[in-house]
């Protein structure tokens, strides 16, 4: 169920994007169309393999600290969750804080209902009231939790795969949504440093069984099916590289040859060494994600990392805007 992000994702999107994309000097096709049938089926085993550490990572810092989330935040509040319940951590968070609501938030209502069903039947007695809204821009809360305080709920370092200026607008527009005295839990994946090198981090995009691998082709395979292509996906391969400079974890089809290829009947061609970028996924140190914190209308409270600072998670506190010195 764990599926990440903005899921707009419609043929005729897709046809335009993959060909405008594609038509650049940089090629690129964005990673918003990595979620079809298959694409998401691949995505719930990345979650599972050995190299990819996040998940498992978060889920073990919110075992340890949901205690202290609850502490901090008190009962009877809204949750909120940006993106599709995932299967352990909304449980975990909801069990520790005794929340008066859960509000689960994502664009395909396919994902919203399975969610929605799973944790009402877990949760007797909990107001399950979802919506069925594109997150990233602005929406209505349900009418029924009016007057409640709320709390956030974003994991999974969904933010990551935002460019900056896109991430702090989506964090500004949550301050916005949650309104005053609200608070927010957000998972942050964290660059690499003492303790986590650059090779874990590149091997969680890459790993041994090339479950990653196929996730990213799987945007090649769509081109070939849903627009007519002939994409010699022989002729490419996938590659996960850390851009330091950039601070983000960077998905790359490399072609391995000269290759041609057509999609909805234009001629595209790439020489060998040449390559399409499908996604970036942004790490922050903890000083850093702090500051975005700051800039974006939240005051950082709390932030716990695992034993080997590998994953952050994050407890931030809406900024009141009272006076600055
Ligand atoms: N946001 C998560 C991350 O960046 C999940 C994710 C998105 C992901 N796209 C991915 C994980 C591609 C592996 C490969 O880690």
């Amino acid at each position: 169920m764990a599926r990440p992000l903005l899921v707009h994702d419609d043929a005729r999107d897709f046809a335009d994007a993959a060909l405008a994309g594609l038509a650049q000097p940089q090629k690129v096709i964005p990673a918003r169309f990595f979620y079809d049938r298959a694409g998401s089926e691949l995505f719930e085993a990345i979650t599972e393999l050995p190299e990819y550490y996040p998940t498992r990572t978060e889920i073990g810092i919110l075992e340890s600290h949901a205690a202290d989330i609850a502490a901090t935040v008190g009962p009877g509040r809204a949750v909120i969750e940006f993106g599709s319940g995932s299967s352990m951590k909304t449980p975990l968070l909801l069990r520790a804080i005794a929340p008066a609501a859960y509000v689960p938030v994502d664009i395909s209502a396919e994902f919203l209902q399975a969610s929605a069903a799973a944790l009402a039947a877990d949760f007797p007695g909990l107001a399950v009231l979802p919506v069925a809204a594109d997150f990233t821009a602005p929406f209505k809360l349900p009418g029924g939790i009016a007057g409640l305080p709320r709390l956030g709920f974003f994991p999974g370092s969904t933010l990551g795969n935002l460019a900056p200026i896109a991430a702090i607008d989506l964090l500004r527009g949550f301050a916005t949504t949650l309104g005053d005295a609200s608070w927010l839990v957000i998972g942050l994946d964290l660059a690499p440093g003492p303790g986590k090198s650059r090779e874990t981090l590149e091997a969680a995009y890459d790993d041994a069984q090339g479950v990653t691998a196929a996730f990213n082709l799987n945007l090649l395979h769509r081109v070939n099916r849903e627009l007519g292509g002939t994409v010699r996906t022989q002729d490419f391969v996938h590659r996960a590289v850390w851009n330091d400079v950039l601070g983000r974890i960077e998905m790359h089809l490399v072609a391995t040859r000269d290759t041609a290829l057509t999609a909805a009947g234009q001629h595209f061609s790439l020489d060998a060494g040449e390559h399409i970028h499908t996604e970036n996924s942004y790490k922050w140190t903890l000083p850093e994600a702090r500051l975005m914190a700051r800039a974006s209308g939240w005051v950082p409270v709390a932030d716990w990392t695992d034993s080997e600072a590998r994953f952050s998670l994050n407890l931030w506190q809406r900024d009141d805007g009272r006076m600055q010195p």
